[in-house]
């Protein structure tokens, strides 16, 4: 951790958060969740398989899947009416039956991506991480596990709560050869979410066996992470709509189970996940369904559009109405595969809300009016050091941006399609969301946000860069073809200022042709600035917005 201590001062630790354990009971809103879910899980769950059927994307020919499965017996066995006692067991002995057991390859203790997949690391089926083995699939399925086991292991035959301790341990003994740089694994303590599941499986399963060593290794990853989240009571995976969503999942079992004891994590997690929701209600815009920018890691432009494990929190607190829109059916979003999540957040929302204040869930429930949020967030080692948030937020317009410094172009995942660090979002006419997001080519950018205008430089450009912007389609009704800033439909944008030309060149990225590719399923119209041929100025351009 050497890179940290240039950059943050340790913080002392509150051991806050002692908190009872007691059994789910689910609110009307959680209990939305929960049974929505689970109508499209029992439709697509195949009895004789004891799995799900493959919906996951891309949607596939016939498999069954591993990871969605086992949050299914999670909710089968929260809901414990006529089979699914005996469904629940089934799967959980088939998922851990398929679990690695060879303690010499690198994917030991991980759990199949799908059931029918070829033995991983034979000749026709080379060991691919994140591909033909994930694993993130340790931390999802060991977190599911511990849920399944504390909440409902009574009703388990012994055996199977046997199954289940064998298969956390060698899970836990398994995630612990993954080094961030080494054999392709990028597991750092900046990798929030991936970093929150194994430091809670193994913190949990130490103490469980009494292993102290499972327990001295959670414990250090434990203080890791809070090295890094103490620099500013923020996520170095910050505002991701998706993973933050999973980094609170990991935090809440943290709490909930090992609150008690004197876990690092346990004592921990609940003064964590507030500070978390501290910020993440700041930055949530109740009108528009969405939390305002900047992401990382997200898997879409607009939350109303696509399934983010953060809406389902939200659902779950406030209710589905204040996450998604009425018209529009899970099933027909993208990413409507992390619905299958939902049973667990249902599981775990009563006491997550407890942890949460008053004001917190009101700017859930309703925008409280103008503000501007400004924060820091540094995942090493992509950062080479913490980026400056600044996000402006008023009833129907948003805008916020990072500015950053960062060793590689599209930040710690090193992917552009999913790294947002600049983002504009406008309620339209129809009560759709329009969005106008700089699509990332630099390693570093400084940008400046002020009520209503958006500044954006490159320090590092040069000549031949340029700034792409991601536009939402208009929606049905208004204009079909985007030919200048005066064709968006519910925003005035005017560039007013900037070294580029202020003619941008337009494209269209559309599901069914165009000029470039969709992403993340979002067809978009690309507006991309350039430099006059030769300058030798820094690039740079300034717009102002109206509604
Ligand atoms: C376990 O994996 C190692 C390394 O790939 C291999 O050499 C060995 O044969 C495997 N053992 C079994 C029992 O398959
Ligand atoms: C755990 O790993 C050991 C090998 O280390 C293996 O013998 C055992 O079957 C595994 N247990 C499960 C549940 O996979
Ligand atoms: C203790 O845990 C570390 C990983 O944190 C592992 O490398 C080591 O082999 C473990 N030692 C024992 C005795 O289990
Ligand atoms: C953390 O944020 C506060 C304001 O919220 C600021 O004063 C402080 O300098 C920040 N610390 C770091 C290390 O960025
Ligand atoms: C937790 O308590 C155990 C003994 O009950 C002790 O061995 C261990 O060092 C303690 N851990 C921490 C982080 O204080
Ligand atoms: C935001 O939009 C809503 C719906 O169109 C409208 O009723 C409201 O007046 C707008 N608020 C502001 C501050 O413009
Ligand atoms: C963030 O702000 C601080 C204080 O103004 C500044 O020193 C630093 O260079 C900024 N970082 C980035 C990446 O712009
Ligand atoms: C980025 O960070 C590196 C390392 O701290 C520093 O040398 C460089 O000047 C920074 N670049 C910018 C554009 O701030
Ligand atoms: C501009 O920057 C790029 C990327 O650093 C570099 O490859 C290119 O040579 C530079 N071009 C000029 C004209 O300086
Ligand atoms: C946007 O369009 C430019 C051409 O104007 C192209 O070079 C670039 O690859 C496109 N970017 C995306 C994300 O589609
Ligand atoms: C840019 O510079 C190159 C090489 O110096 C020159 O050939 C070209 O004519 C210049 N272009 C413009 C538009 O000035």
């Amino acid at each position: 951790m050497r890179f940290l201590l240039s950059w943050c001062q340790t913080v002392s630790l509150g051991l806050l958060g002692v908190s009872a354990v007691h059994a789910a009971s689910l609110s009307t809103d959680a209990q939305a969740l929960f049974d929505q879910s689970m109508t499209i899980q029992d439709a697509i769950y195949d009895p004789v398989a004891s799995y799900l059927h493959y919906f996951y994307y891309p949607l596939a020919a016939g498999p069954h899947e591993t990871r969605s499965s086992v949050w299914h017996s999670a909710g089968l066995l929260q809901r414990n009416q006529g089979n699914d006692l005996q469904e629940a067991v089934k799967i959980l002995e088939k998922v851990i039956g398929d679990q690695e057991k060879n303690m010499s390859v690198q994917w030991y203790g991980d759990y199949t991506v799908y059931p029918e997949q070829p033995t991983v690391g034979s000749p026709a089926y080379p060991p691919v991480i994140y591909n033909s083995w994930d694993p993130n699939w340790r931390g999802f399925i060991g977190t599911a596990l511990i849920v399944i086991y504390e909440e409902y292991g009574d009703l388990l035959p012994d055996t199977v709560q046997n199954l289940i301790l064998e298969s956390l341990y060698n899970n836990t003994v398994g995630d612990t050869y993954r080094v961030g740089g080494v054999d392709g694994d990028n597991l750092y303590p900046a990798y929030s979410n991936a970093w929150l599941m194994r430091t809670v499986v193994g913190s949990w399963t130490g103490r469980k066996f009494q292993d102290a060593n499972m327990t001295t290794t959670g414990d250090t990853s434990a203080r890791e992470f809070l090295a890094l989240f103490d620099c500013n009571g923020t996520l170095s995976e910050f505002n991701g709509p998706t993973y933050a969503g999973v980094s609170l999942y990991a935090l809440t079992i943290a709490a909930k189970y090992l609150g008690t004891t004197n876990s690092t994590i346990g004592q921990n997690a609940a003064r964590v996940i507030r500070e978390i929701w501290d910020y993440e209600s700041l930055l949530w815009n109740a009108n528009l369904r969405n939390f305002a920018g900047p992401w990382d890691r997200s898997y879409g432009y607009d939350m109303n559009k696509y399934v983010a494990i953060m809406s389902l929190w939200v659902w779950s607190l406030t209710g589905k109405t204040t996450a998604f829109e009425e018209t529009s059916p899970i099933w027909t979003m993208t990413h409507a595969d992390d619905f299958e999540i939902s049973p667990l957040v249902a599981i775990l929302s009563e006491f997550h809300k407890t942890l949460l204040s008053d004001s917190v869930l009101s700017r859930l429930t309703s925008f409280p009016g103008e503000h501007t949020y400004s924060g820091h967030a540094y995942a090493p080692p992509a950062d080479l050091e913490p980026r400056n948030i600044t996000t402006w937020l008023s009833a129907n317009l948003t805008i916020g941006t990072d500015s950053f410094n960062q060793s590689v172009v599209g930040g710690y995942s090193e992917d552009s399609t999913s790294f947002s660090p600049s983002v504009v979002q406008w309620l339209r006419p129809d009560g759709s969301i329009g969005y106008f997001n700089l699509y990332p080519t630099e390693t570093a950018l400084q940008a400046t946000v002020a009520p209503y205008e958006l500044s954006l430089t490159y320090p590092l450009g040069n000549s031949t860069s340029s700034f792409t912007f991601v536009l939402a389609s208009n929606p049905l009704g208004a204009k079909r073809d985007i030919n200048g800033f005066d064709d968006v439909d519910g925003l005035q944008i005017e560039v007013v200022g900037g070294t580029v030309d202020p003619v941008p060149k337009i494209s269209f990225c559309g599901l069914a042709g165009g000029a470039c590719d969709i992403v993340h399923d979002f067809e978009f119209w690309n507006l991309t600035f350039t430099m006059p041929a030769n300058s030798s100025d820094i690039p740079s351009i300034q717009f102002k917005f109206a509604l």
